[in-house]
């Protein structure tokens, strides 16, 4: 499928699509399982045959019917709302977009990521994504599939902070912390806790505390939530692109947009402080 044409207008549209998911997310409470969706599109991602990756591909019945993604229709019958009211926006696109916007709705860092992804109607074979009754070694390897570091993967893991687990989803049950709609370093605080009452720690979580590098990273981010915002949201930048190389179109529209706005402003004050001047002469 082609990239699409990322102009003013689409710009635009992706503007509104950035409310429309606000809106969304606040009347349903579905930050988690759109972070969730994005994570799940991307963490396909195979660097030496670059296949999967965030490219929509999730929204084929094949892909969604896969065991990990479990629930995941929920958010991509979400998504369909603001696909019908902004057609332009590629589901590629959507998709990641919804997962920065959780993580900004609920308090996290703004992630900087541009436009331009491709759509693809072609899904990779099942058990790409981590399984989550393993350890800290399947954990390298799944990540590393993608190119993605020991520090990118307890990073990520952070995004545990949002939501919980579905018995008839996943067969693990409760949420990890205890505001699971609020963004924040409380994931890594309460894995250093140990047994904190009634949370949820999947074994891939418990990893993180028992390999002795993943540990280090968790103890930074449990006392440094400046650390681990800065790090989450280079990572999360670095995976909603995996495989997408940014148009330099793309990029040149958004600066285009920005110098618009810029020149817009500065304007205004000029002709603002020239009517001031001028009341102020009478
Ligand atoms: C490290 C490997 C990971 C494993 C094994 C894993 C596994 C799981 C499992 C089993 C669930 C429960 C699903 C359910 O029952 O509803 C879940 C939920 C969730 N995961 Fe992960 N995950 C991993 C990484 C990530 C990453 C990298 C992110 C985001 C950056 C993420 C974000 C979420 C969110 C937000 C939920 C809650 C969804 C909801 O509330 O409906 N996970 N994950």
């Amino acid at each position: 499928m082609a990239a699409p044409l990322v102009d003013a207008e689409y710009l635009k549209e992706i503007e509104k699509a950035r409310r429309d998911l606000r809106g969304l997310m606040s009347s349903k409470n579905c930050a988690p399982i759109m972070l969730r969706l994005a994570w799940h599109d991307a963490g396909t991602y195979d660097a030496k045959t670059k296949t999967g990756g965030p490219n929509g591909s999730i929204r084929n019945e094949k892909e969604y019917k896969h065991e990990a993604n479990n629930g995941i229709k929920i958010a991509i019958d979400f998504c369909e709302e603001i696909k019908a009211k902004h057609p332009k926006i590629t589901y590629a696109y959507l998709y990641q977009l919804a997962g920065v916007v959780a993580v900004e709705f609920t308090g996290g860092p703004t992630i900087d990521f541009v436009p331009g992804r491709k759509d693809s109607t072609e899904s990779p074979e099942e058990g790409r994504l981590p399984d989550a009754k393993q350890g800290a070694s399947h954990l390298k390897v799944v990540f590393s599939r993608m190119g993605l570091s020991d520090k990118e993967i307890v990073a990520l893991s952070g995004g545990h902070t949002l939501g919980k687990a579905h018995k008839e989803r996943s067969g693990f049950e409760g949420a990890w912390t205890k505001e699971p709609l609020k963004f924040d370093n409380s994931y890594f605080k309460e894995l250093l806790k140990g047994n904190s009452e009634g949370l949820l720690k999947l074994p891939t979580d418990k990893a993180l505390v028992e390999d002795p590098k993943f540990r280090s990273y968790v103890e930074l981010y449990a006392r440094d939530e400046d650390a681990f915002f800065t790090d989450y949201a280079a990572a999360h930048k670095k995976l909603s692109e995996l495989g997408f190389t940014p148009h330099s179109k793309a990029a040149k529209c958004t600066l285009l947009v920005q110098s618009a706005v810029v020149v817009a402003v500065v304007a205004a004050v000029a002709g603002l402080s020239y009517y001031y001047d001028v009341n102020r002469v009478k």
